[in-house]
């Protein structure tokens, strides 16, 4: 049984779009989200631009800026600075990877974490394991929207992890934590990984690794969350970490790539941004109160 990311995500665009009318006409603007580009790597070219898509399609002020992949870090960190400082930008995204000459790490710090729609901050990442509020990085939140909406139980559940990254792996096990999941961290590297994989209730991969998930490495019944986007290199096709065909007969459900988990990353994106909004207009109220 198929688990829609896509079907999900089109009831949250839906829930944002009415939300922006709402917010409209309380605060006198429409949340405002700036995504930033550096480079041509046709994968994050693609990314940014569903991103992009979607915020308009639920009516946010949206502002697309297409660095060249010779930009300095100097100029990148001084284009957030201006956004940082710029009372009418709510949400900041820098999409990643960024070219191998400017430092990702600097750039993510360099984000006022009021404005890290991607929970990418340390200060974010922070107040993720002190359970203090913040963002939440956006595919973590998308993966347990889709699983209780399913209606799939994680308290109690035996979850295993695979992959090990700041966007997905660590946070999702801690919101699996969260929610009183026993939680295995694996990753590509562990040996002998069907022994773990076939003990898992719910199963979530984002290794990157195509074909890393093998019909026999799941226990019957299991809840296969697929976070990889591949390119098959004989097809063209896109497909994810699991071998899907092989997985979807053992697995109670399972999302599809694509079509599951991506179109949730986006639809969160969305929500982070209203949040970002509706703090940076309460900022903005407090500190002019102050000034008078
Ligand atoms: N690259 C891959 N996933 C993401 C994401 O969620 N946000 C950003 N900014 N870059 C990414």
């Amino acid at each position: 049984m198929l688990i829609s990311g896509k079907e999900l995500a089109n009831e949250v665009k839906d829930q944002v779009r009415e939300r922006v009318e709402k917010l409209k006409e309380t605060y006198g603007r429409e949340p405002h989200l700036v995504l930033i580009l550096v480079g041509d790597d046709p994968a994050s070219r693609t990314y940014v631009a569903g991103k992009y898509n979607d915020a308009n399609s639920v009516g946010f002020r949206v502002t697309r800026l297409h660095l060249s992949a010779a930009t300095t870090e100097k100029d990148l960190l001084a284009l957030i600075d201006r956004l940082n400082g710029d009372l009418t930008t709510d949400a900041i995204l820098v999409q990643l990877p960024l070219p191998d000459h400017i430092n990702e790490q600097k750039i993510i710090n360099s984000i006022n974490p009021h404005k890290d729609v991607d929970g990418f901050h340390p200060e974010n990442i922070a107040a993720l394991w002190q359970r203090r509020e913040g963002y939440v990085p956006c595919t973590p939140r998308g993966i347990i929207r889709m699983l209780d909406w399913k209606g799939i139980e994680i308290d109690g559940k035996h979850a295993v992890v695979v992959g090990r990254g700041n966007i997905v792996g660590l946070p999702v096990s801690k919101l699996l934590l969260d929610r009183n999941a026993t939680v295995t961290l694996t990753h590509s590297r562990t040996p002998d990984l069907g022994s773990l994989t076939r003990q898992a209730d719910i199963l979530i991969v984002a290794a990157g690794s195509i074909g890393l998930i093998h019909g026999d490495m799941i226990k019957p019944g299991a809840i296969v969350i697929d976070v990889g986007i591949n390119r098959n290199p004989e097809t063209g096709k896109l497909c994810g970490d699991v071998i899907f065909e092989e997985c979807e007969k053992v697995a109670g459900m399972i999302t599809p790539v694509p079509g599951g988990v991506g179109p949730m990353t986006k639809a969160c994106l969305l929500e982070n941004t209203v949040e970002c909004f509706i703090d940076n207009e309460n900022r903005n109220r407090n500190s002019s109160m102050m000034t008078i």
